[in-house]
C-alpha cells in the first residue's frame, strides 16, 4: 500500500473524544519505550509525525492519525513504566483499557514486544486480558536490528514457546525494525487486506 497522505488529527485521554468511529482503525500498544511511535513513523515514512523519545513515557495520550483519508492509525501511551507513580501507571492503564474495549472501529490492535528481552509477565498478562475481552490482536516484535540473525530467531522461538503456555495457537506476528524498515511492507499489506 502506498502512503499518499498521513495527517495528525487529535490527541486526548478519553475514548469518547476520539474521532467518529466511521473508518477502519489500527492501534499500537505495548510497554513504554518498545518503539510504538517509531514504528508508526517508519510505516508512514514520516520522521517526526509521532513523537518519540529515548526515555520511556513519551506518549501519554491517544493520538489519531488519518491515513490516505481512509483509515486511522493510533499511537497509544505505553504501559508498565516503572519510574512513574502507581497512580499515573493506573491512569495510563485505564486509558488503554477503555480505548481498547470501547472503540467499535478497531480492526486490529498491534501489540508490540521488544524482541531483545525474554517474555515479560506484563505483556503476557495484557494479551490474556485481550483474549478474555475478545479483542483481536496481532503481535509485532520490534527492534529486530539490535539482534544478530540466529539470536533473533532463537528469541522468537522462545517467545512462541512461552505463548503456547496460555494460547492454543500462536497469534499472528510480524518482525520489525524502525531503523532497517524490516516488516514495513508486510504490515502495510496486512492492513490493506483487513481494510477491504
Ligand atoms: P512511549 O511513547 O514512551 O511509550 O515509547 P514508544 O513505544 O513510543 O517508543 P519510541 O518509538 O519513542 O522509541 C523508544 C526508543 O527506542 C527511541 O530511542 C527509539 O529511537 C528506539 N527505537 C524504537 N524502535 C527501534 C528500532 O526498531 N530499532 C532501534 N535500534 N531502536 C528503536
Ligand atoms: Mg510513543
Amino acid at each position: 500500500m502506498k502512503i499518499k497522505k498521513a495527517e495528525f488529527v487529535i490527541s486526548n485521554t478519553d475514548v469518547r473524544k476520539c474521532p467518529k468511529a466511521d473508518m477502519p482503525e489500527y492501534a499500537f500498544v505495548g510497554r513504554s519505550n518498545v518503539g510504538k511511535s517509531s514504528l508508526i513513523n517508519m510505516l508512514l515514512e514520516r520522521k517526526k509525525l509521532a513523537k518519540t523519545s529515548q526515555s520511556p513515557g513519551k506518549t501519554l495520550l491517544i493520538n489519531h492519525f488519518l491515513i490516505n483519508k481512509e483509515w486511522y492509525l493510533v499511537d497509544l501511551p505505553g504501559y508498565g513504566y516503572a519510574k512513574v507513580s502507581k497512580s499515573k501507571r493506573e491512569e495510563i492503564a485505564n486509558i488503554i483499557n477503555k480505548y481498547v474495549n470501547n472503540r467499535s472501529n478497531l480492526y486490529c490492535l498491534f501489540v508490540l514486544i521488544d524482541i531483545r528481552h525474554s517474555p515479560q509477565k506484563i505483556d503476557l498478562e495484557f494479551m490474556e486480558w485481550l483474549g478474555q475481552n475478545k479483542v483481536p490482536f496481532t503481535i509485532i516484535f520490534t527492534k529486530a536490528d539490535k539482534l544478530k540473525k540466529t539470536k533473533l530467531e532463537d528469541s522468537i522461538e522462545n517467545y512462541k514457546t512461552s505463548l503456547l503456555k496460555s494460547w492454543e495457537e500462536i497469534p499472528e506476528y510480524f518482525v520489525s525494525s524502525s531503523t532497517s524498515k524490516a516488516g514495513r511492507e508486510e504490515i502495510l499489506e496486512y492492513i490493506e487486506k483487513l481494510n477491504k
